[in-house]
């Protein structure tokens, strides 16, 4: 609902009314034809039902949020907010200000109706003279009937929604994911504050509430964001290959970890969205820092990259996967030492990846091996056994190694599903349809004195990203290699084959 206008005063120019009326006209016209509604419209109907459920006589809003300034009157590429993509089925770019609500009827049920700002004719000065939202600047919007189409729902102009939003607010309540866009939560407390038991205090509750009921939504996947994220994965695996074929280069250049962040990015924006993330492209030392994304670094021969990287599809479901490789394609004994133990762990995280299991038992068994690990190492305080320090009431003292969980859940958000309540997530039993990530890690920093000199500057992590299925997992990232001699064979051969 921006209504921000970020006009550079001194540097337009005046419209005289010749130009208006020359600009209006002598242009095709628009192509009519309706698009086919899409595959993502009609899974995001059924996800739509099970708010309309969980929600009976109220009115249920949800932003895709505004256009972001990056600088001055420069904005950021648009990404809806996640709630709004998942019940839309919008991805990328769209639609900036539009909002869906879900209006309760009386027989029960919603009708689903999106709000947004539709094509505006060429008479318009937004035609020509908005460079934010304008067809000469930005390009074409969909009309109200060509969104109708694509999304099998009703479509309205967006300065009808908050008439719209008040309409009842005495006997209908009404919610609003709040965080999307702060302009529409603003429009919803104003008609909110019409009713005489408006409470400000419930609504922020109630608000507080949907937001988390629809995270909690996105715990378990359809199989048609099952294949996004294989899509994901697969895009991503051909960009890591990308990546593996450039590592002479960015050693040869410098700066070789941007020359790495550069190649993966390029490949994720021609392949989908762009990146699900910042990629973590880190050298060296520079890989004991779990979000190393500054990637100012060299990458050196001799040394390991860590490259944690995703692409995000055009529907916006992303990958989220970390390979650690030997720039030059050999493993020193001690990086195989770290190496195959963080493997292990992830082996044993991926066999506790089932129904039956709870989300938190992933991480118990990655961490019980590099718990051992560290224990055989004697890198553990005298008296300090692999029981004592997993007793989460003492120690702990391995978590200097790896501070980080094991696992995720991944889908639009890389860290998807944050709202949802421990019981739901952390404690819960994993069911199938759910996608997350195994990826445990070892870090040793380069000014770590209690290891071994060898192992200073070492760090290693390992990523998948998997489907829980009936009987176990399958692995969505299985296409690239994992086993440190695959891994090797991958680096020398510059690529897979
Ligand atoms: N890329 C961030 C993470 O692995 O969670
Ligand atoms: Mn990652
Ligand atoms: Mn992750």
């Amino acid at each position: 609902m921006s209504e921000k206008q970020h006009k550079a005063e001194h540097r337009s120019r005046p419209n005289s009314p010749e130009f208006r009326a020359f600009i209006a006209k002598g242009w095709a016209d628009h192509d009519e034809s309706l698009p086919e509604q899409t595959d993502a419209a009609q899974y995001a109907a059924a996800r739509r039902e099970a708010v309309s459920a969980a929600f009976p006589g109220e009115r249920v809003v949800v932003p895709a949020g505004g256009l972001k300034v990056r600088s001055n009157d420069t904005d950021y590429v648009f990404r809806p907010h996640t709630a709004f993509a998942h019940l839309t089925g919008l991805g990328s770019d769209r639609e900036p200000d539009a909002v869906l609500v879900l209006d309760p009827l009386e027989d029960g049920g919603h009708e689903a109706v999106l709000y947004f700002r539709p094509l505006a004719g060429r008479d318009t000065e937004e035609f020509f003279a908005d460079a934010r939202v304008g067809e000469f600047w930005v390009g074409r919007r969909p009309t109200l009937a060509a969104m109708a189409a694509e999304l099998g729902i009703a479509t309205r102009d967006l300065s009808e929604l908050p008439d719209a939003v008040a309409k009842d607010v005495g006997t209908v309540s009404v919610r609003v994911v709040r965080e999307a866009d702060a302009e529409v939560a603003e429009v919803v407390e104003t008609a909110r504050s019409q009713s005489a038991e408006h409470s400000a205090e419930t609504a922020a509750e109630a608000d507080v509430e949907l937001s988390r009921f629809l995270s909690t939504l996105r715990l378990v996947k359809d199989e048609w964001e099952v294949d996004q994220m294989q899509l994901a994965c697969d895009a991503t695996a051909e960009a890591f290959d990308a990546v593996v074929a450039e590592l002479p280069e960015a050693v040869r250049r410098g700066r070789g970890e941007r020359w790495v962040e550069g190649v993966f990015g390029l490949h994720a924006r021609h392949a989908g969205n762009g990146v699900g993330y910042d990629s973590i492209c880190a050298a060296g030392d520079h890989a004991t820092t779990l979000h190393w994304i500054r990637n100012t670094g060299e990458v050196r021969d001799g040394e390991l990259l860590l490259l944690d990287a995703g692409v995000e599809v055009d529907s916006l479901f992303t990958a989220d996967v970390t390979r650690t490789v030997p720039v030059n394609g050999t493993f020193t004994e001690t990086q195989r030492t770290v190496y195959e133990a963080v493997l292990e762990a992830q082996e044993a995280g991926l066999a506790a990846a089932r129904p039956g299991n709870k989300f938190s038992d992933i991480h118990a068994a990655a961490i019980r091996v590099i718990a051992t690990r560290l224990f055989e190492w004697g890198l553990l305080p005298e008296g300090v056994t692999v029981e004592s320090t997993l007793d989460p009431e003492h120690g702990q003292l391995h978590r200097r190694w790896m501070v980080h969980g094991t696992s995720h859940h991944l889908g639009l958000d890389v860290h998807d599903c944050a709202l949802a309540l421990r019981e739901d997530y952390m404690d819960a039993e994993l069911q199938p349809g759910m996608v997350l990530t195994v990826e445990p890690g070892l870090y040793f920093k380069a000014d770590d004195l209690l290891v071994p000199e060898e192992f200073r500057g070492i760090g290693v992590r390992i990523e998948d990203d998997v489907v829980i299925t009936q009987d176990g997992c399958r692995n969505l990232s299985a296409a690239l290699p994992r086993s440190a001699d695959d891994v090797e064979a991958w680096v020398q051969a510059g690529g897979r084959r």
